[in-house]
């Protein structure tokens, strides 16, 4: 059943009602007018241009890099390479630590195709791009590794996976797959896939002095901030990071990438303010993607279908330099009741840029097998897939035994099924027909942790009955703003067309990097608290003034609504805001709120849950698979704003068709070089291949999981969506495809 949420924690306001309601993007008429000013379009004075020039070797070392040809270019103002950084840098940054190794262009070693070994600065971009050209560099090469495959005897363990150890035993799976009434095992895997933003990484360093100002598309502010001050040695107090709109991120924008600190390096050697935007195809070489993953299942079950262990291991790649596990088990902990459990991870270093975090990382490449090794065993046991899911529910969160802050999955699976249609589905493969087309629907669970960090927020009443909020936190194309705005208006009982929330600089108050579907649940708790602080100072002002008609009246008797304050059995004693602002003559009240507190130990398991439905249509001869129809039913709390939220679900569930069916990066075997580096090659769903997704989401009045109520969305919805895609081409074809992504020669 769909919960209507009661607007819980809303303190003394009754009205106005605006949280939860489909309320327009704040920011919507900026964007679609070209107002929202994007980092690299800052307007600027005196502005210069960079472009990094980057390896064409997968591995060695620079022997020589001859710039003679560019140096006395026109418009070429200075060139940065591994030969001149390290005698600049103490000059240009004297309060530097000298022994901090942390820059790029170190030394002479190459350790990915497409690394950045160099930048040059120009008058225009064209210029600097003319001049990168003209760079000749000579190397010697050695041979790459890049691929999983052929590296095979150098896995190790890494450190952890995610909160883990690399290797986690639960009871006694391996006794128990032994003795189980039937086992499966199988292996999947997912490739190397890049974000691709429409936005590209951008970065304009403004030095004014001693004081930097950088504008940057970045998911972390005050990570940026912080690694300035730390790389640079500059003092906090002259370090400012601004970042007003992000145009996607879905991970690839947190790391610090070495485009940054080149950049600002950049500014300062050549005194001018510079632009650096990185091209589509550098994008694929420099700033993260999604870790290759083999991964092995096996479960053990009775005939009933109870699983009695899940073996889960696998394999997944990082860089030379760096250890980045894409933790592919994490959801395996929790999602099933199953007393025995294994589950190990290792990595293999390749010739590759460091992966990181992408949309649900370890939840959306760990589902796909998980979700798919489920319905392999539905079919060998003839138990409706939903069923065996059913049959195995998790009650209590099996990892940690702790309850559940709230679930509603069982709803998710019913709700979903009857919109759907499930019970139309013929299990029996290549059953069901339209025309010439096999059609087959597919099911699996959807799940995503949710997390939350300290943030902090300042909040104002003006004088003239509006509101200001501030979380120096980012609005990448999630909504932030716009939900801000809805909880600031409702906790401060003003209308919300006076509230405006501002966001994406660190000289507003500290937030946490957005990622991890947190920001709304972070910045939303800090803006829930201060807004009730503030209204909270508001009433006492009027409570201790003489000349308030509230005068000493107790506060359980005075309510909030509209911008005044007011009896609550005599509505016309009160006043406004603005009256109250204006007898003590104050332009505005204000107050600050930090959600930061000593950590306990966790009384409840906190994740949001989701089901999702697909029916895809293959073309028999030419081994096409279309989605038809899809459906995703999601629970992840309270719901702030249901369009907003709802284009959340829609992107996720874009997102994971391109991982089922389109997605992949491939690189040549031999060079170690990416050969589909732009969106000709590497193909991202568009349009025409998304029918209408059809969301549902059930609201749960969760009082556990944080003050508002609120569990991540940005995340969960491409979770699920390849294993639901890859078992309906199943039920359509009898193909298992287990090997990311479903592509005609695969199904053919
Ligand atoms: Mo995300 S992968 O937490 O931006």
């Amino acid at each position: 059943m769909i919960q209507e949420t009661k607007s819980t924690n809303s303190g003394t306001n009754a009205a106005p009602k605006v949280i939860g309601k489909p309320l327009n993007r704040v920011d919507g008429k900026l964007k679609v007018t070209g107002g929202a000013r994007y980092s690299a379009e800052i307007p600027q004075e005196n502005l210069a241009y960079a472009v990094c020039f980057d390896s064409t070797i997968a591995r060695g070392k620079i022997t020589d890099i001859d710039t003679s040809a560019v140096e006395n270019l026109p418009g070429v103002l200075g060139i940065i390479t591994h030969k001149n950084l390290p005698d600049l840098l103490p000059s240009l940054f004297p309060n530097r630590d000298s022994t901090d190794n942390s820059l790029p262009l170190q030394d002479s070693n190459i350790y990915h195709s497409g690394q950045h070994i160099g930048i040059v600065i120009a008058e225009t971009l064209e210029q600097a791009t003319y001049a990168a050209s003209l760079v000749r560099v000579s190397y010697d090469e050695e041979t790459p590794l890049v691929e999983i495959e052929r590296e095979r005897q150098s896995a190790y363990a890494p450190e952890r996976v995610f909160f883990k150890p690399a290797k986690f035993v639960r009871g006694n799976p391996e006794e128990a797959i032994a003795s189980a009434d039937v086992c499966l095992e199988e292996t999947y895997t997912t490739p190397t896939e890049h974000h691709n933003p429409m936005e590209p990484h951008a970065i304009i360093a403004v030095w004014e002095g001693d004081k930097l100002t950088v504008h940057n598309s970045t998911q972390d502010n005050f990570g940026l901030k912080q690694f300035l001050v730390t790389n640079f040695g500059i003092p906090e107090a002259n370090v400012r990071v601004v970042c007003k709109f992000i145009g996607g991120a879905f991970g690839c924008k947190y790391i610090i990438y070495n485009y940054v600190p080149l950049t600002v390096i950049a500014a300062r050697l050549v005194d001018r303010t510079v632009k650096l935007v990185l091209t589509r195809q550098q994008m694929f070489n420099v700033v993260g993607h999604r870790a290759t993953t083999e991964q092995q299942v096996k479960l053990g079950a009775t005939r009933d279908g109870g699983l009695t262990a899940i073996i889960h291991e696998g394999i997944s790649h990082t860089s030379i330099l760096e250890d980045f596990v894409e933790p592919f088990t994490n959801g395996t902990h929790m999602m099933y009741n199953c007393p025995n459990l294994l589950t190990s991870q290792q990595l293999v270093r390749l010739n590759k840029g460091t992966p990181t975090y992408m949309r649900a990382p370890g939840e959306a490449t760990g589902s796909f097998a998980i979700e798919s090794a489920l319905d392999e065993l539905s079919y060998l046991l003839k138990i409706d897939p939903i069923e065996l899911r059913l049959r195995n529910y998790a009650d209590i969160d099996p990892d940690s035994n702790l309850p559940w802050s709230s679930k509603s999955l069982r709803e998710c699976y019913q709700i979903g099924a009857e919109k759907f249609g499930w019970l139309q589905r013929n299990p029996k493969p290549c059953s069901m027909k339209d025309g010439r087309y096999l059609v087959g629907m597919g099911m699996a669970s959807s799940t995503f942790p949710a997390f939350s960090m300290p943030a902090t927020a300042k909040a104002y009443i003006l004088k003239d009955g509006s509101a200001i909020i501030q979380s120096g936190s980012h609005e990448m194309g999630q909504g932030l703003a716009t939900v801000m705005t809805q909880l600031a208006a409702e906790n401060l009982s003003i209308p919300v067309e006076k509230v405006r929330f501002e966001l994406g600089d660190t000289n507003l108050p500290r937030a946490p990097l957005s990622g991890g579907s947190m920001t709304t649940s972070s910045v939303g708790t800090a803006v829930y608290e201060v807004a009730q602080a503030l209204k909270a100072k508001v009433v006492e002002l009027a409570r201790n003034d003489l000349d308030s008609p509230l005068y000493q009246f107790p506060l359980t008797d005075i309510v909030v609504e509209n911008g005044r304050l007011f009896l609550k059995n005599q509505p016309q004693i009160g006043e406004t805001y603005t009256s109250l602002l204006t007898r003590h003559n104050l332009e505005k009240i204000e107050t600050e709120y930090n959600t930061y507190s000593q950590p306990e130990a966790p009384k409840f398991a906190k994740y949001a849950f989701g089901a999702q439905f697909v029916e895809v249509r293959v073309d028999p001869d030419f081994g096409e698979v279309r989605v038809n129809r899809y459906t995703g039913v999601f629970a992840c709390g309270r719901i702030l704003n249901q369009k907003t939220a709802r284009s959340q679900f829609i992107g996720g569930i874009t997102m994971g068709i391109g991982m089922a069916l389109m997605e992949e990066t491939v690189s040549d075997p031999n060079l170690g070089r990416i050969i589909n580096p732009n969106l000709g090659e590497y193909h991202v769903p568009v349009n025409a291949d998304i029918p209408d997704i059809d969301i549902h989401m059930i609201q749960e009045n969760d009082p556990h999981v944080n003050p508002i109520g609120t569990k991540g969305i940005g995340e969960i919805g491409i979770t699920g969506v390849a294993a639901a895609i890859a078992n309906a081409v199943y039920n359509a074809t009898g193909k298992r495809i287990r090997n990311l992504p479903i592509t005609p020669d695969k199904v053919m």
